[in-house]
């Protein structure tokens, strides 16, 4: 079957040069503190791997996983934690590390999840803000990207699985 047509929207090098920006601005805001990155798998794993790298502070690192139940890639309003973070949360500084928000209800979950436990603090940074989809309000405290809409692959994304591994971010015209 033919694939279709992608466009490139972000470059492995414009990606590098925002990654770095945000990595300045975190370990300025967070100097000092009791900073625990939690990442969303599986979509975060490349940004939160760059983004750690670039970053100048001291830092722990954990994972969550949330899976939306609901048909192809429309989330359904159902979402259920499916790996949790092992770190203790109270009294800690959490930011949580996404790769994109679209309906803004997996992050609004996982937020409200991990407000219960007591944080010092949590913020949320998202690689992409697609800002045309929201469901519900949500906003990340940074964002790599903001776009409208549009299905994009590539920088951990996925469509089907597929394409995370790609260095660079492009956008499916019409994903089916
Ligand atoms: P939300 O709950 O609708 O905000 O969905 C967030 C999740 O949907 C993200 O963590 C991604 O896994 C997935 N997602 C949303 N938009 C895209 C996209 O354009 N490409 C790949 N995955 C996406
Ligand atoms: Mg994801």
């Amino acid at each position: 079957m033919a694939q279709p047509e992608k466009v490139i929207l972000y470059t492995r090098s414009e990606i590098a040069r925002r990654v770095k920006d945000l990595a300045d601005q975190i370990s300025r805001d967070y100097a000092g503190s009791d900073l625990l990155l939690i990442g969303v798998l599986k979509g975060a794993f490349m940004f939160m791997a760059d983004l750690a790298r670039a970053m100048s502070i001291p830092c722990q690192t954990d994972f969550i996983r949330a899976a939306s139940y609901g048909a192809g890639s429309e989330s359904s309003g159902t979402i259920v934690i499916t790996k949790d973070v092992d770190a203790e949360i109270q009294g800690r500084d959490i930011l949580i590390i996404e790769d994109i928000v679209d309906t803004g209800l997996t992050l609004r979950h996982i937020v409200d999840t991990l407000k219960l436990r007591k944080p010092n603090s949590i913020r949320v940074c998202a690689f992409l803000d697609k800002r045309g989809r929201r469901k519900i309000p949500f906003e990340a405290d940074y964002v790599g990207f903001s776009m409208e809409d549009g299905f994009v692959v590539g920088y951990g994304l996925d469509f089907n699985e597929q394409d995370r591994h790609w260095p660079d971010v492009y956008v499916i015209p019409n994903p089916v």
